[in-house]
Parts: C-alpha cells; sequence; structure tokens
C-alpha cells in the first residue's frame, strides 16, 4: 500500500439534526429510566431528523462543509460514496441524489451498504480508486436517519440510536501521511443477529409486515456486543501490524460510538487513556454508519489530531461486519 500515491483526508464536515431526544424524553414513552440507559450504554441524548429530512438531506450539509474545509468545488468532484442503511429510497442511490443537490455533475457516485462499518469501507474502496489513479479525489459520506427504521415502542433498541451525518474529501496528501492500512471483513453466519426482516425482495412490504412491525431493526444486543468487544480488539490489532505499528503508536483512537462499555473495552486492551479516544455517544448514541466520521470530524474541529498524528479507526456493525484504519493525519 505505501508505495502507491499517498491518499488522506483533505477536508471535513458534520452535521447532526436539530431535535434532541433525551432519555427522560424515552422515560415518557417506554418503560425505560436514565439510570438505565446512562450506566449500560453511555447514552444521555441522541439527534433526531425533522420530519422533512431523509438521509440525503444530513448527507447535504455534512458534504458541504467538508467541501469548503478542502477548498473544493462540488463540480470538481470526481466520486461520492455514501454509506448508509436508510437510504432515501432503494434507487436512486442517496449518493445519485446528493450528486444532484451539490451540483457534482458526472460524478460517479453510489451507496455502499455496510451498516456502522459503512465509512471504514468507504474510506478503503474510495482509497484504493484514488491510489490506482483512477479518481483523484473522493467525497466520503457516513448518514443514517435510523429513527425511520426504529421501533418507539421496542424499549430494547429504542434507546440506542440516533441520526447525523460525517463527511469527509479523500485527495493526494505528502508523503509519510495518509492511509497505511485498512483491516475490513464480516460474518454473514451472524447476520440474524442484527436485520430489518421487510421491505426487501424476500420480504416485499406488505400488510402483514406492517402489523409484525418487521420494517424495524431487530437486534440480539447480547450477542451483538459478544460480537463487538472480539472483533473491536481483532480489527484492531490487524490493522496496526499491517500498518507495522503497534498499540502504543496510537495518538487518537476512534471507535464506532454504540456503547460506552465497548469503547471501554476495547481502550483497555489497547491500553489507551482517555484523552486519546473519542467519545461523543453520550450526546449524539448510536447513528450507524455516521458514528466513525462524526467522532473523527468533531475530534478535527476541535483541534484533537495535529500533523503527523496517528488516528485509528475502528467499526463494527450489522452484516455482521467491521472494519477498520490507520491513517497518519
Ligand atoms: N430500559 C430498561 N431496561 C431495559 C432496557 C431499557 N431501555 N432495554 C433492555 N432492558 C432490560 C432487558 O429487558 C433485560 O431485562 P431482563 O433481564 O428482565 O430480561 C435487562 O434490561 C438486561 O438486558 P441485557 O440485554 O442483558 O442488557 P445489556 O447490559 O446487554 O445491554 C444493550 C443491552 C445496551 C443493547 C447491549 O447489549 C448492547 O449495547 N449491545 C450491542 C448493541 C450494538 O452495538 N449494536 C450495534 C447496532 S448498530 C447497526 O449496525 C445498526
Amino acid at each position: 500500500m505505501n508505495s502507491l500515491r499517498p491518499i488522506g483526508i483533505i477536508g471535513t464536515g458534520k452535521y447532526v439534526p436539530e431535535r434532541i431526544l433525551t432519555n427522560s424524553d424515552l422515560e415518557k414513552m417506554v418503560e425505560t429510566n436514565d439510570e438505565w440507559i446512562v450506566s449500560r450504554t453511555g447514552i444521555r441524548e441522541r439527534h433526531i431528523a425533522a420530519e422533512h429530512e431523509a438521509t440525503s438531506d444530513l448527507a447535504y450539509q455534512a458534504a458541504i462543509k467538508a467541501l469548503d474545509s478542502a477548498g473544493m468545488k462540488a463540480e470538481d468532484l470526481e466520486l461520492i460514496i455514501v454509506a448508509t442503511i436508510t437510504p432515501d429510497t432503494s434507487f436512486p442511490s442517496t449518493a445519485c441524489i446528493l450528486q444532484d443537490k451539490l451540483g457534482a455533475k458526472g460524478a460517479a457516485a453510489f451507496d455502499l451498504s455496510a451498516a456502522c462499518s459503512g465509512f471504514v469501507y468507504s474510506l478503503a474502496t474510495a482509497t484504493s480508486f484514488l491510489q490506482t489513479g483512477m479518481y483523484n479525489n473522493a467525497l466520503i459520506i457516513g448518514a443514517d436517519t435510523l429513527s425511520r427504521i426504529t421501533d418507539y415502542t421496542d424499549r430494547n433498541t429504542c434507546v440506542l440510536f440516533g441520526d447525523g451525518a460525517g463527511a469527509v474529501v479523500l485527495g493526494e496528501v505528502p508523503q509519510g501521511r495518509g492511509f497505511k492500512s485498512f483491516d475490513l471483513g464480516a460474518e454473514g453466519a451472524g447476520g440474524s443477529l442484527l436485520k430489518l426482516e421487510a421491505g426487501g425482495s424476500r420480504l416485499p412490504a406488505s400488510q402483514q409486515t406492517l402489523e409484525e412491525k418487521k420494517h424495524f431493526i431487530y437486534m440480539n444486543g447480547r450477542e451483538v456486543f459478544k460480537f463487538a468487544v472480539r472483533v473491536m480488539g481483532t480489527a484492531t490489532e490487524r490493522v496496526l501490524e499491517k500498518a507495522g505499528l503497534d498499540k502504543t503508536d496510537i495518538d487518537l483512537f476512534v471507535p464506532h460510538q454504540a456503547n460506552i462499555r465497548i469503547i471501554q473495552s476495547a481502550m483497555q486492551r489497547l491500553e489507551l487513556s482517555e484523552d486519546k479516544c473519542v467519545i461523543n455517544v453520550d450526546r449524539y448514541a448510536n447513528t450507524s454508519a455516521a458514528s466513525i466520521p462524526l467522532a473523527l470530524v468533531e475530534a478535527a474541529e476541535e483541534g484533537r489530531m495535529k500533523e503527523g498524528d496517528t488516528v485509528l479507526m475502528v467499526g463494527f456493525g450489522g452484516g455482521l461486519t467491521w472494519g477498520a484504519s490507520v491513517l497518519v493525519w
């Protein structure tokens, strides 16, 4: 990977909807309480899209900030990838809808479905295109509107999710910087632990699927938790090894924000102190594909990375999938 031209992040932007749903709001909706949610998940509040907002609208807001921070015009974009499991529509893709909204005429555009790992999967995909010279720049967005597929009568899931979007522009960077390694993987056999059953070709939407609430997220939380703790550790070790680095080389750890206990277990395994870890699950909850970019962009805005820092991103999600990357900022 190091012999190819170096590709890194040259612009960042994020967006979360205005409306905040707090734990005390949820106490009025289902049988739960703030103490349970905070102690089991670390979540205090989440942002929820307005009725008129779809995933492409969240993505658009993040994208224009990322383009602005890269000093780039939309018409100069060559590739757009939107990582999402809540596209505006099955087709056209959210990336195509966004391409039109941005005025990024002619840019290749497609969605990538890898749930919460989608952003890292997209970074790896775009980096490969850019390293080989097929394209010179790319806009990568992790955006999800999980509130649209969450059952707000199910306390097992409704406390966990929020909406948002995080975007980066990728381009050539000076030698020594940029992406050093990726580790992507999947365990399709565990797919039924975390799924949205209806609405596809297997089980098209019908009166019955609506009545059986099969258009909402189903999750076996305990099993997903175990998978998460396992792959956050193994993917991190592998991606460091591929980059020829050690856990002591990590300057900033940017994990998927699903549950504070999963993040803490990864930090323990890596022997990382809190100042080296980005945590915003308390304010945004699990925003799926938006989770890692929201954390990364927030860290960038807070000035937590300096040139040459080693940043490790790692996530897991439906599929089941995982993705990790080592980036020199
Ligand atoms: N409020 C109060 N009690 C609750 C709530 C709630 N919101 N939700 C569940 N409980 C109850 C359960 O019913 C259960 O009661 P019981 O013992 O009487 O059956 C009890 O609390 C404990 O439930 P557990 O499942 O053991 O709780 P756990 O500590 O495992 O936490 C959680 C559950 C938070 C879901 C955890 O398992 C988790 O975070 N799992 C991973 C989730 C995840 O990261 N998913 C990724 C999805 S992202 C994507 O790809 C879309």
